[in-house]
């Protein structure tokens, strides 16, 4: 049987798995969602966040991965042959995640090119949607869509991004993940940095940087406690929702990372390191972010809630505005920003990527290469339909509910089904023999207690704001295909994947049971 694949290093397995964490979220996610929920008050809903559900799932993940030696659906059937099909489900929403990210990568690639010569002009809104994406007038309404045809300008980008993918994938764990990671994530790290400097020495900077941390305490406390936001509970979710989409965890690509390492490789000090860089990296883009858009209001004349935004808004509308507005050198900065974008996307893509790979590969026993081919050349396809004119609509809607509903319900179900009934302990208990520091029950009661009951809130909260107004008031035909079809879809699959094909991996009669 082929020998499963082994990082070089430790060194390798933690850039990896920080390059994974570290992507679009970071940056066009993150500082917006700290200015909009109380500033720097968040910061305790976040820390709360990282210490309750971030580090503990991690470290579960990590152990999954490490003591079944096998991507999602193979580690997690090791433990109980009944939680198979959460693994598949996971890789599906992987499968979702990936046909729609990778076209985000290629946007950043395009803007990258276009900040040398500023070929957004002056109104940066009107070129992304209707010359760059080709958005048609009405592009959805109750009686159908209008798609808009292929867009080639966005199409180029993404043949070039999934070129690269296929690359990296090609050459395996050491020689193309984690050479890629340790080749770009020191990169990234120097780009941010000087981004950073730029942004704050920019007149303004410390007007955009008062509003992300003054301190709003109102907003995050019910009102019993001196709170003034009655919509509090929306705060803390949104830390969670945060947490799980940047730090990669609940849609199994910490559990594939980990199935790599050399079964006596510390877990936990490498969870804590990734959690710290992810979040590290996190308020280093929250400064530039803000700084950059504190020097557009003051120049502007604008007040910064006129000008903070995240997502697609930050990235491809105001940022242009803002290399705009610039003294001097801004084909510099905007290339500094978009590269960014560029090789945090990219890193993260190849994990989400991988969570596919590696699955099939075991599952059906094929090699890397054939698996690679059909893998890319499936989602490459399914990827076009987010480059016509109706592209960016499909994007938003898919992404949202896979966030909310894809991402959450599996992780709620991932520390139920393992926390209440695999032995959760005998998983710490086996992090703890091979690692540099033990993880003590407090472990326990985050998976077991705190995280399940958190994330069913969460469930509860998304499925009632869904079911009381259309999400960004989409026609229903439009919320039934590309959300709750959708979602339907990733399900039937899931369970065609577990219970129609036998396991063709020999490897999969010796698992490791916790
Ligand atoms: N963790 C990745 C991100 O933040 C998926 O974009």
């Amino acid at each position: 049987m082929q020998q499963r694949e082994q990082w070089n290093s430790r060194l390798g397995f933690i850039l990896a798995a920080a390059g994974s964490a570290i992507g679009l979220g970071n940056i066009w996610r993150f500082p917006y969602v700290v200015y909009d929920n109380g500033g720097g008050a968040f910061l305790i809903p976040y820390f709360f966040a990282l210490l309750t559900a971030g580090i503990p799932i991690l470290l579960l993940e990590f152990g999954i991965g490490r003591l079944g030696g096998g991507s999602a659906p193979l580690a997690l059937s090791r433990l109980s042959r009944r939680f198979e099909w959460l693994g598949w489900w996971q890789v599906m929403i992987c499968f979702v995640i990936t046909t729609f990210y990778v076209v985000v990568v290629a946007w950043s690639l395009s803007y990258f090119f276009y900040s040398f010569n500023l070929n957004w002009g002056t109104d940066t809104k009107a070129f992304l949607f209707g010359t760059y994406l080709g958005v048609p007038d009405g592009v959805v309404t109750e009686a159908g869509w209008k798609l808009g045809g292929l867009q080639w300008q966005v199409f180029l980008p993404l043949a070039a991004v999934w070129l690269g993918v296929y690359y990296v994938l090609q050459r395996g764990v050491r020689r193309g993940i984690e050479k890629v990671s340790r080749i770009f994530m020191p990169i990234l790290l120097v780009i941010m940095v000087l981004f950073v400097i730029r942004a704050v020495t920019l007149p303004g900077a410390s007007v955009g940087l008062n509003h992300l941390f003054t301190p709003d305490f109102g907003k995050i406390l019910p009102a019993f406690l001196g709170g003034t936001n009655p919509d509090w509970a929306s705060v803390w979710i949104a830390a969670y929702g945060q947490i799980f989409f940047s730090l990669s965890i609940a849609f199994a690509i910490m559990v594939t990372y980990a199935s790599y390492l050399d079964k006596k490789q510390d877990v936990n000090n490498s969870a804590f390191i990734t959690a710290f860089s992810n979040s590290g990296f996190e308020f280093l883009a929250a400064i530039g972010v803000f700084a950059a858009i504190g020097f557009m209001a003051v120049s502007s004349g604008l007040d910064v809630k006129d000008v903070a935004t995240a997502g697609v808004g930050l990235a491809f509308v105001v940022f242009p505005q803002i290399i705009n507005e610039f003294p001097t050198l801004n084909g510099t900065f905007g290339a500094l920003f978009f590269l960014s974008l560029v090789i945090a996307g990219f890193t993260s893509l190849i994990s989400v990527i991988e969570v596919l790979i590696a699955a099939v590969m075991d599952k059906f026993r094929l090699t890397r290469k054939a698996t690679v081919n059909w893998i890319c050349g499936i989602c490459a396809l399914i990827s076009l339909m987010y480059v016509t004119g109706a592209g960016i609509i499909f994007l938003d809607i898919v992404d949202h509910f896979i966030n909310n509903f894809g991402i959450v319900i599996a992780g709620l179900l991932e520390v139920i089904l393992i926390g209440w009934f695999a032995k959760a302990t005998s998983i710490r208990e086996e992090n703890n023999l091979v690692s540099d520091f033990k993880i003590g029950s407090w472990w326990n009661v985050m998976i077991m207690g705190i995280t399940p009951l958190v994330l069913l809130v969460m469930t509860y909260q998304n499925f009632t704001v869904e079911f009381s107004k259309a999400y960004e008031g989409y026609p229903f035909h439009a919320l039934l295909t590309f959300g709750w079809l959708m979602l339907a879809m990733t399900l039937i699959v899931t369970f065609v994947l577990t219970y129609a094909f036998k396991w063709k991996t020999a490897a999969h009669e010796g698992g490791v049971q916790a």
